[in-house]
């Protein structure tokens, strides 16, 4: 490399970098990193009753919908192009008990709600979430013994039997969120087993500890009740773990892997990037959704444009898909 300037011959500048910066067609033709509404999956709140639509209060605009309303609600996701959904319930007190069982009940709130979605927009793909958080009185994603320990095996037991009943409701993806060791290789086995070969999966791979998720766990009333989620979701300092985790589900059968949440862990999305040549999903999860809207009701951000830096930021990491709350804003920006 020659340095910058050090010309013998001339004094006129050799290098400037801003001559492919001057219009906007210029920066168009050279722009590495493009957002598209073929990137969004959109995740949705679903509650029981008829005519509810209640907004979140820590995330403004997103709303908990009962069956009726989110129907309309995924026709009109479906109409700005969003190919995907991620969809989550609201799961009534009284539903709940210390095994989560209502999540294996074929009428449950989350079968009953695929079936509809399927016959109702037959082209969208549905992303249904793999864990026990929103059917526990405990708020945990798994079994609890009687000291509070999570039990890993026995609670794989119950998500491979949650994994079939989504998909015999018709999800077309099944996605493991509860960080439980081993999930993604028993899941592929059962959905096998029963016929469903073409569901996919998309795992949660490396998801973290986070207090990201505040927000979200407002939104299904899911907080755990006691301790944390350390012991099954990862420690936000460590990376070459991100990578393990990553490669257990590669090799379990995964179709697609994430990271989550996205903002603070570009480094990971990255780093995941270069060892797989699977897609790589990006979380964009509640509180760094929270954060935007905050700051923009404030007037002390542009939302818009902070929007599209921020989840283009995640492509340029190397994220193939985003999940985000900002899904429709971004649909109709793009268009
Ligand atoms: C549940 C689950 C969580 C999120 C997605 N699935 C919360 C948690 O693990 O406590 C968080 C999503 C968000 O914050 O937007 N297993």
């Amino acid at each position: 490399m020659p340095s910058v300037n050090s010309s013998d011959t001339t004094d006129v500048l050799r290098y400037r970098p801003r001559r492919l910066r001057r219009t906007e067609a210029l920066r168009r033709m050279v722009r590495e990193t493009t957002l598209s509404v073929n990137d969004l999956i959109y995740p949705m709140f679903v509650t029981e009753g008829e005519e509810q639509k209640v907004e979140i209060a820590s995330m403004p605009d997103c709303y908990r919908y009962s069956l009726d309303l989110l129907l309309q609600e995924v026709h009109q996701v479906y109409d700005l192009g969003i190919n995907a959904i991620a969809l989550f319930p609201v799961i009534p007190e009284e539903l709940k008990n210390d095994s989560g069982s209502e999540s294996c009940n074929p009428h449950g709130l989350v079968q009953r709600t695929v079936k509809a979605i399927r016959e109702a927009v037959p082209e969208i793909i549905v992303i249904t979430d793999v864990a026990l958080d929103p059917f526990t009185t405990h708020g945990h994603d798994g079994l609890i013994d009687d000291n509070g320990t999570i039990l890993n095996d026995p609670t794989v037991e119950v998500l491979v039997k949650m994994a079939v009943s989504q998909a015999a409701a018709g999800a077309n993806f099944v996605a493991p969120s509860d960080m439980m060791d081993g999930r993604v290789g028993a899941i592929r086995r059962a959905l096998d087993a029963e016929g469903y070969i073409d569901v996919g999966i998309l795992a949660y791979s490396a998801k973290y500890a986070s207090a990201y998720y505040g927000p979200f766990r407002d939104a299904l009333d899911s907080a755990p009740k006691f301790g944390d989620k350390k012991t099954y979701q990862m420690d936000a300092a460590n990376a070459k773990e991100a990578l393990k985790e990553v490669e257990l589900d590669i090799a379990e059968g995964a179709d697609i892997v994430m990271v989550k949440p996205a903002l603070s862990y570009l480094d990971i999305i990255h780093q995941v990037r270069n060892v797989t040549h699977l897609p790589v999903a990006a979380y964009n999860v509640s509180g760094e959704y929270a954060m935007i809207k905050a700051a923009a009701r404030m007037g002390w951000i542009d939302e818009k444009k902070i929007i599209l830096e921020t989840l283009t930021s995640m492509k340029r990491a190397g994220a193939d898909l985003i999940l985000t709350y900002f899904a429709k804003e971004v649909a109709l920006m793009l268009a």
